[in-house]
């Protein structure tokens, strides 16, 4: 008997060593207090903050952000490595309280974790939208809509305007005409209120960024401390009404089917509703609306306003593109392969203003995994910090100079998820699907923008720089300038 009891310590310490020897070390990083862990150490920047922590703390650190064991990925090096080694691993979503809203109870793509479903819904997305074959036959309608914009900056000549709402009217109409076969600005019939749509877009898009302390601590949840759940609710019943009107409208009206019309992506859902229900069709929608109206203007607006500020690589943009293009027609996609100033100014820009720093978190699923000879458990969230890694000046030289030149010497930089020291659409099993339309469309839209016109500002002076965080982090004071056209009245 007392055999049995004195070996009962033992046991216990004997179980806690080898629990721990299984746990192994966790990566270093700053303190964390009880109940909230690191969540005060965020701030209104929360990209920044723990870009600042990691200088200290390196570029896997780990922290608790309320009860959520987390860790901050911060070089290229250790984005490589995790998705080298753990791509399945690192492939799910944190179900975070937002996603259960915006992505109707994590029924469509991106706010979801990766189940077969999703790799499906990819998948659909890919063949039947975004494929490079997809994507010629809406060359026409891209360059109709980047033409509608040149032409209403002509007509707005020497007023000050307001950059954004264009960009995002251009994209809007790119993107509803690709889903629904008809643009919604200036031209869908007049029961959508186009501005509104587009505002419940960027205020998803922001509230999705907001940590939400009912995350970080479920205990608390029913409070709802900052008002977020009552935000997204009320957002995600507009926009499901919305786009159940036009799916029930779409089904009730079907298009009459033409050599001349490409299929739009809805009409491919509907076809395939026996495996895809009308929740998912809607969610499925919203992710490629959420995905592509406002990242690329937001793009767009930054690379302008860093223009603006070295008037000199705006006039070595121009010398350029009047060197390849001319001043006889406006520019287009065939252009753009030649104008390598405009291809670097854009990868300059979506370095140094990474629109999507912390993007959505990931989790750690399916057993722990190594990661830098540190362990981290399975269940903790991951964040891929791409601010850090677009100015980590182990790779970068200058990294907080706006340099396009830069990337003259390193045409083995892609933007798409392959180079890890430059991940502006992410990268692994999750990398963004839009990419090259994104890409494309900041390519154009810069292009036609320096070509057409010459630039004054509002309000001249010093530009505030300043962003607001958000899923995209947008400029804080919208870009207001006045275009001055360069070329004749005819070519816009
Ligand atoms: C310049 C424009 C764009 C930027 C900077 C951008 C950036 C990103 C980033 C950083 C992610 C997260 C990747 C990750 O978690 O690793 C993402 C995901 C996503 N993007 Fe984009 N994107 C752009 C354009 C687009 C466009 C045009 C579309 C659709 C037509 C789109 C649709 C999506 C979707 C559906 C996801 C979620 C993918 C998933 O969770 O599996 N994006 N994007």
């Amino acid at each position: 008997m007392l055999l049995v009891l004195t070996s009962i310590p033992l046991w216990f310490l004997l179980a806690s060593l080898t629990r721990r020897r299984n746990l192994g070390k966790l990566p270093p990083g700053p303190f964390n207090l009880p109940v909230i862990g690191c969540l005060h150490m965020l701030g209104s920047l929360p990209h920044i903050s723990l870009h600042k922590l990691s200088q200290k703390y390196g570029d896997v650190m780990y922290l608790k952000l309320g009860t959520r064991s987390t860790v901050i990925i911060s070089s290229g090096r250790a984005a490589r490595e995790i998705v080298k080694l753990h791509n399945l691993k690192f492939a799910s979503k944190v179900p975070l309280i937002s996603g259960k809203y915006f992505g109707n109870d994590y029924s469509g793509i991106a706010f979801s974790q990766y189940t077969p479903e999703v790799k499906f819904y990819r998948k659909i997305i890919n063949t039947h939208l975004l494929s490079p074959t997809k994507l010629k036959i809406y060359d026409g309608i891209r360059h109709e809509e980047q033409r509608r914009l040149a032409r209403s900056l002509s007509d707005e000549r020497g007023n000050p305007v307001l950059l954004r709402q264009k960009l995002h009217n251009m994209n809007m109409n790119v993107i509803t005409y690709m889903l629904f076969g008809k643009r919604f600005c200036g031209h869908y019939n007049n029961t959508v209120n186009v501005d509104g749509f587009v505002q419940v877009i960027v205020d998803i898009l922001r509230l999705a960024g907001v940590f939400n302390v009912s995350d970080y601590i479920p205990g608390i949840r029913w409070l709802d401390v900052q008002g977020l759940e009552k935000q997204y609710k009320h957002l995600m019943d507009r926009v499901n009404r919305h786009l159940l009107s036009i799916l029930q409208d779409r089904r009730v009206n079907p298009p009459v089917f033409t050599s001349e019309e490409p299929i739009a992506f809805i009409d491919v859902l509907i076809s395939m509703e026996e495996k895809l229900s009308d929740i998912t069709i809607i969610s499925l929608l919203l992710d490629l609306l959420l995905g592509a109206v406002d990242t690329s203007a937001l793009l767009l607006e930054w690379a302008m306003a860093e223009l603006f500020r070295h008037p000199v690589e705006l006039s070595r943009a121009q010398i350029q593109i009047d060197a390849v293009v001319g001043k006889e027609k406006l520019v287009d996609e065939s252009d753009i392969l030649k104008l390598p100033y405009i291809d670097a100014i854009v990868k300059e820009t979506m370095r140094l203003r990474s629109v999507a720093p912390l993007s959505l978190p990931k989790q750690v699923q399916g057993g722990p995994i190594k990661l830098s000879g540190y362990t981290i458990p399975n269940g903790t969230t991951i964040y891929i910090n791409s601010y850090s890694i677009g100015i980590d000046e182990r790779f970068w030289k200058d990294p907080l100079e706006f340099q396009p030149q830069r990337f003259f010497d390193l045409p083995d930089v892609d933007v798409f998820g392959h180079n890890f020291n430059f991940l502006p659409f992410g990268t692994g099993r999750r990398v963004c699907p839009g990419a090259k339309l994104g890409f494309d469309a900041v390519q154009i839209g810069l292009a036609t923008l320096v070509q057409g016109f010459d630039w004054k500002l509002d309000a001249p002076g010093n530009m505030n720089m300043d962003q607001t965080f958000g899923l995209v982090c947008h400029k804080s004071q919208p870009l207001v300038a006045i275009p001055v056209p360069r070329l004749d009245s005819h070519i816009y």
